[in-house]
């Protein structure tokens, strides 16, 4: 076994450290525009001209089987999907709200589709649920708010009551973990309790725990969904720590007693999480594999985002990003799914980064950069008992300590192992060896 302990938590994280790789989904009226999900605070548009997305979303061709195919081939072993995101618009018909898509051309339950679709194909269910909702009528304005800088903002917002929003969040998510079955993760999103307004707005407060009534909120959904995963974002710790469009260097710790924690590292293909049409900076493959290795390299997971056009599938950059994962993990999955950080004895080479089967088994060499011809490991020497290339499972041949090569003696170690690999990459984006330690 690999010495690791995490920080222990009230949810059933064990599943989840051993998948590793998940599909995060945004999707909601925001893809109409097709300018990042934000667009309606960015853009500050008025309620009457959002009403056009609520008026005319017709996602006709979403078929959420064909979702999870795409995210299980890729690789993915589960999913979060927004219910319900900034803007406010339900994907689900909640009773509690008009806002929903079954009060658009839609017509249909578009959590549930994704639900009994994503489970079919074997692949864990998560909600991602906004805390933040730019429509509520009891939402106070703030700061982030599409409201904040008209004129009667104030008189808009004096009366809002945000213990009524708080409360309306209870019986949406009392829906949502109760009426879908099996929850596997519950994503809240997110707190900003120090963004205050100033001067003319020093009214507007950012919102945190205490607006959200997060220890009731939370104390409801784990009442509901025992074991259920829930993120850090309603500020009140609790199961994983979700860095956000950026990779950590090294395993992320508690702030406080230095523990290993629980992380899930979320990431777009291209830098928004809705459907953004004329985006440009999609990732390359080679970065997309990389993001997935170097997680888990560290002990983390990735959860990959997606967001579908609002006709309800996945443009073919997106298909293409997710034929990426689907191609590599094919066969080298098995250095992703039951795998951490390599124990602390093994140091990676340059341009590689290794990962290890939690059992402590297997070590798997990641090769980033495609080297000439030979690969030294140090500190390997008479610790592995076969060597071979993970894709299409070919012995790769070694030798230990000292090194003869045309009569010179090469770095000359007791504890080093050297890898004999062919002069030719293997075709296969980031090459994996896989070692079997004695
Ligand atoms: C954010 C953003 C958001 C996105 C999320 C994903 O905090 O507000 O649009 O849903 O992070 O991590």
């Amino acid at each position: 076994m690999t010495s690791y302990v995490t920080r222990k938590t009230a949810g059933d994280t064990e599943w989840f450290r051993l998948s590793r790789f998940g599909m995060f989904i945004h999707w909601g009226l925001y893809a109409m525009p097709a300018r990042h999900e934000w667009i309606k605070t960015r853009e500050m548009i008025p309620e009457a001209k959002y009403d056009k997305y609520f008026k005319y979303f017709d996602p006709d061709l979403y078929d959420a089987r064909e979702w999870a195919r795409q995210a299980k081939a890729a690789g993915m072993k589960y999913a979060v999907l927004t219910t319900k995101h900034h803007e406010g618009f339900c994907m689900w018909d909640s009773k509690y709200t008009d806002y929903k898509c079954t009060n658009t051309p839609a017509g249909r339950d578009l959590v549930r589709e994704y639900v009994d679709a994503f489970r079919a194909e074997g692949l864990r269910v998560g909600f991602y649920y906004s805390l933040i909702d730019w429509h509520h009528p009891e939402f106070p304005i703030d700061m982030l708010h599409p409201r904040r800088e008209d004129a009667d903002a104030y008189e808009q917002s004096k009366d809002r009551d945000v213990r009524k929003y708080a409360q309306y969040m209870r019986d949406q998510v009392t829906e949502l973990l109760t009426e879908y079955g099996k929850i596997d993760i519950l994503w809240f999103d997110f707190s900003y309790s120090d963004n205050n307004g100033t001067g003319e707005r020093a009214w507007m407060k950012g919102k945190g725990k205490n607006d959200w009534e997060s220890e009731e909120l939370i104390a409801l959904a784990r009442k509901l969904q025992p074991g259920i995963i829930i993120d850090n974002r309603a500020e009140i710790e609790q199961d994983i720590w979700t860095p956000e469009q950026f990779q950590p260097t090294e395993w992320v710790r508690h702030h406080e007693t230095g523990e290993l924690v629980t992380w899930e590292a979320c990431q777009t293909f291209s830098g928004s999480w809705g459907y953004y049409r004329d985006e440009q900076t999609w990732k390359s493959p080679e970065m997309l594999i990389r993001m997935l290795v170097n997680t888990v390299s560290l002990g983390g997971n990735l959860l990959m985002n997606v967001g579908p056009t609002s006709r309800g599938y996945f443009d073919n950059r997106a298909q293409n990003a997710l034929k990426v994962y689907a191609d590599w993990m094919k066969y080298n999955s098995r250095a992703i799914y039951g795998c951490t950080m390599a124990e602390p004895e093994f140091v990676a080479p340059a341009d590689c980064r290794f990962t290890q089967s939690i059992d402590g088994k297997r070590l798997y060499l990641h090769l980033f950069a495609y080297p000439f011809a030979f690969i030294e490991l140090r500190g390997l020497a008479g610790k592995v008992d076969y060597a071979q290339f993970l894709h299409d499972g070919s012995e790769v041949l070694f030798s230990e300590g000292k090194m003869e090569h045309f009569g010179e003696a090469l770095p000359q170690s007791n504890d080093l192992l050297v890898l004999n690999i062919p002069h030719v990459k293997p075709d296969c984006l980031v090459p994996v060896i896989e070692l079997f330690l004695k």
